[in-house]
């Protein structure tokens, strides 16, 4: 190599040199001005490395109060969090997300995100720990306020539903408790053929509110001991649809509404108000309707005594087998009466 030529290649290494250096203090720069923490700790928890938004996040005044400080002794609120992080993050390599509460200097309570990796030597053996905390507080009661706030929705919104379910005794004393015990046996009968607790809780909801149509219908032909003729029975069927009337403007994350205009609709085509078939009828309706004829009958009406469970089990066993009750939804039925000792509340 010429003398020259050397003299170029030194200056272009010079000079690479010098670019590097600037790269690595501009990406330097980037992480200290970060609104995020970040940080550098021996695998004890000791800061090595840390910017200014972990400082402050921790509580201290600068960076410089940060450095060797033991985080891991101070910062997490409980000494679980520290060991689920240290167990992750040797086992997998990183940890993604990590949520936990920290303690800050002056001892107050902060909610944090954590994404970390460990950096280990050749042999394997950690060096130590880098990632990102940011500060996720403001987020997490926020999250907590909502959560409280849906809570006590969905508690409002069932004692709505017990209460208008209730308020129908009032017209219908001789039915009273009816629905209650409807809810009950359809919630069994979901969990029984293997639904979720969701889908049994709406079916429950529906149940509750099955009847309500009633509300149409005169409060003495609901009373009335005896026989009814043709034109008062149409006068009850009513209910049906006027039930699904009421309800079809509530905004039910189900169609509980149609759930309830389809209780009376049977799979051969008998039932009403619209003589639906087969699949036409929702497995929900299929169900209420099971857990109403039970009810129905086991309990006493004004106009006649009440026949009992194990006549209403024969009742359904027997509409089964003629096709106009769901076969799977009245054998769950009978096993949790014969077999699993239901009783109706
Ligand atoms: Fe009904």
């Amino acid at each position: 190599m010429q003398r020259n030529e050397a003299t170029d290649r030194i200056y272009q290494l010079e000079k690479e040199l010098l670019d590097l250096r600037e790269n690595a203090a501009s990406f330097e720069d980037l992480i200290m001005s970060s609104p995020i923490g970040v940080y550098r700790t021996t695998p004890d928890g000791r800061v090595l490395v840390a910017n200014q938004a972990l400082a402050e996040l921790m509580g201290y005044a600068s960076v410089k109060d940060l450095l060797q400080q033991n985080i891991s002794e101070q910062g997490y609120a409980i000494d679980d969090y520290r060991s689920i992080f240290k167990e992750t993050i040797e086992r997998l390599g990183r940890v993604t997300g990590f949520e936990s509460a920290w303690r800050r200097r002056d001892g107050s309570l902060i909610y944090v995100r954590e994404y970390a990796r460990v950096v280990r030597d050749e042999s394997g053996a950690v060096i130590y720990y880098e990632g990102t905390i940011e500060n996720i507080t403001e987020k997490t009661k926020t999250e907590t306020l909502l959560k409280e706030s849906l809570r006590q929705i969905r508690r409002t919104f069932q004692e709505l539903v017990e209460t208008l379910s209730e308020a129908m005794n009032i017209r219908d004393p001789y039915t009273a408790d009816h629905e209650k015990r409807v809810a009950a046996l359809s919630y069994a009968i979901a969990v029984e053929l293997g639904h979720s607790d969701g889908f049994a809780n709406i079916l429950r909801t529906a149940a509750l509110l099955h009847d309500i149509g009633k509300i149409y219908v005169p409060a003495e032909l609901l009373s009335r001991p005896g026989d009814l003729r043709k034109e008062e029975m149409d006068l009850i069927k009513v209910h049906a649809e006027a039930g699904w009337e009421i309800l079809k403007n509530v905004s039910f994350d189900q169609p509980i509404a149609e759930m309830i205009r389809q209780h009376h609709e049977k799979l051969d085509g008998s039932g009403y108000p619209r003589g639906l078939k087969g699949d036409e009828i929702m497995l929900e309706a299929r169900i209420l309707s099971v857990a109403d004829i039970v009810e129905a009958f086991s309990s006493h009406r004004p106009y006649r005594p009440a026949f009992g469970v194990a006549h209403a089990l024969d009742q359904i066993e027997h509409m089964a087998a003629e096709g106009k009750l769901d076969r799977k939804v009245v054998a769950a039925c009978l096993r949790l009466f014969r077999e699993k000792g239901f009783v109706l509340p």
